[in-house]
């Protein structure tokens, strides 16, 4: 592709020179299977704490619920040790989120995947060779522990060495192999849960896959020019410049780049820079993405489908159909935003995406309250209608809330707090994928289709912060967003006080 070259003027907004390059495309997607992992997680864990000979192993009392004869559908996996059996791995993602910003810092994003890639095949061994509970968990500790690495190195990594008019492209391939991960994963699971009595070991086992393709893969990618920079390795840092741009003439951005990082190395604190107020719109809106995120309520829609898939006559089928109807939807729609995201915007997308997701699930609410039976079973043609719905709320999701709660908070940071901020970004959407798993069967044992009203109230919400507070990033350079994003947002220049700034630099100095 050629390269686009604008001059820069003075202080005014400039233009960087660089090709798309094959080696800039390849290190995106080699980097972006940190996404499958995760995928797979999420995608894993339903399926397999819903097969009996797991059950009986590991959790012996919420086998014999579950085959009461009387139980409440909605009510019977409610139970708090399983729930953690889930929600370990999103804490373990949460707290190391933490120590991947520290190591993204100082060793580089690159080495935090591959530490993210070896974290996680431990955590699969030990898990698919489970004796007892202690090794299980132990296990989805350390799976959580990967998770945490790579999702914190992940997004990084692509916004940094994507070239400024792709950025938003390059980015969502991470949210690609997300929605890949969760399908195959329930595809796998469909087939192990018929192998007794080992299926689960295998679902487990092939978590390996994504892992060990992330750890080869890693040894062929570049660290990102930034990272080597602002770890003074000046001179590596222009030759890959030049070589992921395609180009000799990176002048302009390499200028950019050690400005940033000349800024970065005074900040010896960046978490407590980060608490300063002129940080605040950056990590209110990182937060807030991932928060906003959960609150769509996706993760309650896919936990669900497959009861409602049940009740349009595919029996024994059902959980495999709704996974590849829902699951194929929701990657395919990842495709769209990949397309779109850098034409019209990120904005657009989260607005759009807003008005559609409410009307779906308000409408399902409604459709399921008046019509679903205690029984729980529907008449065939509100059951289409749900489905429908289903597919229309789960396409909007992916082409907005589920990849640009990613690729915003890993865009809109100065240096300085890039690192430390993201990780607030990755374990708040840890925290709340957690609670929302852990309150998730309670929630749906006692609010059934009331819970598709939550989340519709959720979208209104996340709806007006979006018009309000959230400002646009497309075609800005990372580097560059506090002078053309933050100064120039109505709301959020109040908070980018001169003064502030210069009282910051002194006493972190
Ligand atoms: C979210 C997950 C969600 C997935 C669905 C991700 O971006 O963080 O919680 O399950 O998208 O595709």
């Amino acid at each position: 592709m050629p390269a686009v070259v604008l001059a820069s003027s003075d202080g005014g907004p400039k233009q960087f020179e660089g090709k798309i390059t094959t080696y800039v495309v390849i290190c995106g997607i080699i980097a972006a299977t940190g996404g499958l992992m995760f995928g797979y997680d999420i995608g894993i864990s339903g399926g397999v704490t819903a097969m009996d000979d797991f059950l009986e192993k590991f959790f012996p009392d919420v086998y014999v619920k579950k085959h009461r004869a009387k139980e409440n559908n909605y009510c019977k996996y409610d139970n708090q040790g399983l729930q953690l059996f889930t929600s370990s791995l999103y804490l373990a993602a949460l707290v190391s989120s933490f120590f991947a910003s520290k190591s993204c810092t100082k060793f580089g994003r690159r080495l935090t995947m591959q530490a993210a890639s070896v974290f996680f095949l431990i955590g699969v061994v030990l898990d698919a060779a489970a004796r007892n509970l202690a090794m299980l968990i132990i296990g989805r500790i350390l799976l959580g522990m990967g998770v945490g690495f790579a999702n914190q190195a992940v997004p990084l990594f692509l916004s940094e060495i994507a070239p400024v008019r792709i950025r938003g492209a390059l980015n969502i391939l991470f949210q690609l192999d997300v929605t890949i991960g969760i399908l195959i994963a329930n595809i796998v699971n469909y087939f192990a849960s018929n192998l007794h009595p080992w299926g689960w070991r295998l679902s487990l086992g092939l978590a390996g896959v994504p892992a060990t393709i992330l750890c080869l893969g890693s040894f062929l990618i570049t660290e990102t020019p930034t990272s080597l920079i602002e770890r003074e390795q000046t001179t590596a840092g222009l030759a890959m410049l030049k070589k992921i741009r395609g180009t000799e003439k990176v002048e302009l951005e390499f200028q950019e780049i050690s400005r940033a990082c000349e800024m970065a190395r005074h900040v010896k604190h960046p978490f407590r820079t980060l608490m300063k107020k002129h940080s605040r719109p950056q990590l209110v809106i990182a937060v807030l993405m991932q928060v906003f995120q959960q609150f769509t309520g996706i993760n309650a829609i896919m936990f669900y489908s497959p009861v409602l898939f049940q009740t349009i006559g595919f029996k024994n089928d059902a959980s495999l159909l709704s996974a590849v109807i829902t699951g194929t939807v929701n990657t395919l729609s990842t495709v769209v935003s990949i397309v779109l995201v850098d034409r019209v915007g990120r904005r657009m997308l989260l607005l759009e995406a807003c008005v559609q997701m409410f009307l779906s699930q308000a409408i399902i609410g409604i459709l399921l309250q008046v019509n679903l039976k205690s029984n729980n079973t529907l008449h065939q043609g509100v059951a289409v209608a749900v489905v429908v719905l289903v597919c229309l709320y789960v396409s909007s999701f992916a082409w907005s809330w589920g990849p640009l709660g990613w690729l915003v908070p890993s865009e809109i940071f100065p240096l300085e707090t890039r690192t430390a901020g993201f990780a607030f970004a990755v374990s708040s959407n840890m925290l709340f994928t957690f609670l929302i798993a852990q309150a998730f069967l309670s929630m749906l044992c006692h609010m059934r289709a009331g819970i598709f009203f939550f989340f519709a109230a959720w979208i209104v919400v996340m709806g007006l912060f979006t018009v309000f507070l959230l400002p646009e990033t497309k075609n800005v350079p990372i580097d560059e967003m506090v002078e053309r994003v933050w100064k120039q947002h109505w709301y959020w220049k109040g908070y980018m006080d001169k003064e502030e700034g210069k009282e910051d630099k002194v006493d972190i100095i």
